[in-house]
């Protein structure tokens, strides 16, 4: 990081929806797709939680609920990674924003940079699929590939596709209990910005019920259209 804002046109795209919907699983293909860095606020918090820093200590136990870490602490940790070189490729923010507070405080700090949001997708799924996407997830500990037990396993059990690693993990929250409060925070806190955006003239809905790779058809048509 070189904790200065870039001056850029670099893209902005935003993938809504929610825990399930495929934000993660997209937001990879589309990361190599377009040469664009992948965001996640929820892989940068589960970093800070695992590296004991003073964001991750508070939000460790909201996480673990399935509720929503502080406007605060979210935004911080972002707007610091957008400031390292690498993101003046473009991003794909995966899982921010999440309330109203971090659309419009993301609105802010892109106008420092002379930036704005290109598209902000919505994947729009029936809740009721949501628990048997996320009780089936897994990912590689060596790349952080995800996969699902079902419905994208590694082609040789047991074996990363991408990078041959033998070991996996699967997440905390990922537990029926958390996942209805995740969907929860999603319906009361998350779902707004869908006007939100909608009133900005950046919104695209696309169906996440299909296969993986047709939805990733989708959006990338979509992505291509967004940044020509
Ligand atoms: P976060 O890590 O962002 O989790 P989430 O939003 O709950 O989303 P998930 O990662 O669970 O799902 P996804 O949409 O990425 O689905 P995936 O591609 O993995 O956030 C975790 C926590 O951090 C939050 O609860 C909150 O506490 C905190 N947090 C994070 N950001 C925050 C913010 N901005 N503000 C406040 N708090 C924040 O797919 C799921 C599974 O389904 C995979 O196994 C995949 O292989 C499979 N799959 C994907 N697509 C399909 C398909 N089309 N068909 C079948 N299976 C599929």
């Amino acid at each position: 990081m070189d904790g200065t804002t870039h001056p850029t046109t670099a893209p902005v795209l935003i993938l809504l929806g929610p825990p399930g919907a495929g934000k993660g699983t997209q937001a990879r293909m589309l990361e190599e797709q377009f040469g664009l860095v992948q965001l996640s606020t929820g892989d940068l918090l589960r970093a800070a939680v695992a590296a004991g820093t003073e964001a991750g200590k508070s939000a460790k136990a909201v996480m673990d609920a399935g509720e929503l870490v502080s406007d605060d602490i979210v935004i911080a940790i972002l707007r610091d990674r957008l400031a390292d070189d690498d993101c003046a490729r473009g991003v794909i923010l995966d899982g921010f924003p999440r309330t109203t507070v971090q659309a419009e405080a993301l609105d802010t700090l892109l106008a420092e940079t002379g930036q704005k949001i290109n598209a902000a997708i919505s994947l729009d799924v029936d809740d009721a699929a949501m628990v048997t996407r996320i009780s089936g997830r897994f990912t590689c500990a060596g790349c952080g590939e995800g996969y699902h037990d079902t419905f994208k396993a590694p082609a040789t059990a047991g074996v990363c596709d991408k990078c041959q690693a033998t070991e996996f993990k699967r997440r905390a929250d990922d537990n029926a209990e958390t996942v209805a409060a995740r969907l929860e925070a999603y319906h009361a806190q998350t779902s707004p910005l869908i006007a939100f955006y909608q009133a900005q003239g950046a919104l695209a809905r696309v169906n996440a019920m299909g296969a993986i790779n047709d939805i990733a058809t989708e959006l990338g048509a979509i992505v291509k259209t967004a940044t020509a």
